[in-house]
């Protein structure tokens, strides 16, 4: 088993040091990030991520997993470096890679005997290529290392899940030294048979953006589905599921909704036009996918505008969901955040209920009102609009909340509930590309 050191502890450098500790490997996980680190040492978890304490828990308990401000040294000691930091989207679309060069110095300056440096950021396809020139430059050329992009496809709300268990391992490196050092670090799946895809580093950054672009294609695609179903009386669902028999199609991500939200859809589908326009390459399908996706939380409020008859002047709205998607409290690129602010431009009143999404959304919203339960979101209020997949949402007692509500309707943007029950229960309701069932 390999001494690993994971250089960020966001998202996917924690779920990956935990995730590879468990695997039996030696792991430290890094961070500038004083009281991060202090926070993950005390045994707190900085995100809502199922599953993920208890991974932590139990490998450092095991000595296997240890966090430290100190990256210099856990560079030294380590077989291999895995980076993760951030990379944000810049001002033209394309990956920040700031975060990225300033590790691949640093690991430069720390290197004292052959290494692998891996890459799990999401990083513009050619980086890995600029990293070595980085680590060449800073180091002197006096040790070996090899650089290969391992991207990772961790969905939040299932990234432990998605870690332990994936549906394939990317390894792109030009040595064959370095996959077979990469094999060791994920030796409990190699042995498992997981699908690994060995190939050099350009094609391993490819595949990382051409999967997210062509999962939010086709979300883009059932999207402008659901709005044509809204026209002609069928039900996308039955669309979805017709379709997705097919195994060319398959069934998976073909669910309607608000439109594609998060840290990664919207950044990497920027980064690829971006990057294939530098090439002089048009990406026609995925730009259609992101102008598409800007416009679908309008198809949403246009309902909203209509069951309102055109009104939202104080009129009160129980937004149901803040973030993104279930599971999660991020509200990176959430659909919530134009509807919160289309209801808020047209003089209407916001109560807003999350699970977990409260203390992120009031970084945006600080003047909402927010509540601590649905129950209390919808008390009083005119209007409900369902904008996450929460559970919560979906086992809602809706003779209740029409009780608890002063008007009646509701916009599911999710259709999590039941239309049967909706109208059963006095309802004037909406949801995406379900019409026939009103
Ligand atoms: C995604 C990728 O799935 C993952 O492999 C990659 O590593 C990171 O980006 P994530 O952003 O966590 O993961 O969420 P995902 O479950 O993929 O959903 C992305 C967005 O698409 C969400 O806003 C979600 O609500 C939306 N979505 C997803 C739909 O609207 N319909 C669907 O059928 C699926």
């Amino acid at each position: 088993m390999k001494r690993i050191s994971v250089i960020g502890t966001g998202y996917v450098g924690l779920v990956t040091g935990a995730g590879l500790s468990d695997f039996g490997n030696n792991v430290i996980c890094t961070d500038i990030d004083e009281d991060k680190i202090n926070q993950l040492l005390a045994s707190d978890i900085p995100i809502y991520e199922p599953g993920l304490k208890e991974l932590v828990d139990r490998n450092v308990s095991a000595g296997r997993l240890s966090f430290s401000t100190d990256i210099s040294a856990s560079v030294k000691n380590s077989e291999v470096v895995i980076i993760a930091v951030w990379t944000p989207m810049g001002d033209n679309g394309e990956a920040d890679l700031t975060a990225v060069k300033s590790v691949a110095k640093m690991i430069g300056e720390n290197l004292n005997g052959y290494k692998v440096i891996c890459t799990k950021s999401t990083v513009p396809i050619g980086t890995g290529k600029k990293i070595k020139q980085i680590i060449e430059k800073t180091s002197g050329g006096s040790n070996e290392f090899d650089v290969v992009s391992n991207p990772e496809f961790l969905r939040e709300g299932s990234a432990v899940k998605d870690f332990l268990l994936p549906n394939r391992i990317v390894i792109g490196s030009e040595s064959e030294k370095a996959q077979k050092v990469m094999k060791q670090v994920y030796r409990p799946l190699f042995i498992n048979e997981t699908p690994i895809v060995s190939t050099n580093v350009v094609t391993a950054e490819t595949i990382k953006y051409a999967s997210n672009a062509f999962l939010a294609v086709k979300i883009s695609y059932i999207n402008e589905l659901a709005n044509l179903c809204d026209t002609t009386g069928a039900d996308v669902h039955i669309v979805a599921r017709g379709m997705g028999l097919d195994g060319r199609i398959s069934p998976k991500f073909l669910h309607p909704g608000p439109g594609f939200g998060g840290s990664c859809f919207p950044k990497d589908t920027h980064a690829l036009v971006q990057m294939a326009a530098e090439k002089e390459v048009e990406m026609q399908v995925v730009s259609a996918a992101i102008s598409s996706n800007s416009i679908q939380w309008q198809k949403i409020t246009k309902k909203l505008d209509i069951l309102f008859a055109d009104s939202l002047e104080g009129r009160t709205v129980a937004v149901l969901g803040l973030t993104f998607k279930a599971n999660t409290d991020d509200v990176r690129q959430s659909p919530a955040t134009p509807i919160i602010n289309h209801i808020l431009e047209n003089n209407g009143h916001v109560k807003a209920y999350d699970p977990e999404g409260i203390d992120n959304m009031k970084m945006l919203f600080p003047d909402i009102d927010y509540c601590d339960t649905h129950e209390e979101a919808v008390n009083g209020a005119d209007g409900v609009i369902v904008m996450t997949e929460w559970h919560e949402f979906r086992g809602m007692d809706l003779k209740k909340v029409a009780e608890l509500m002063n008007g009646n309707i509701i916009v599911d943007a999710r259709n999590i509930l039941d239309p049967k029950e909706l109208k059963r229960n006095g309802f004037i309701f909406d949801n995406v590309g379900r019409p026939n069932v009103k």
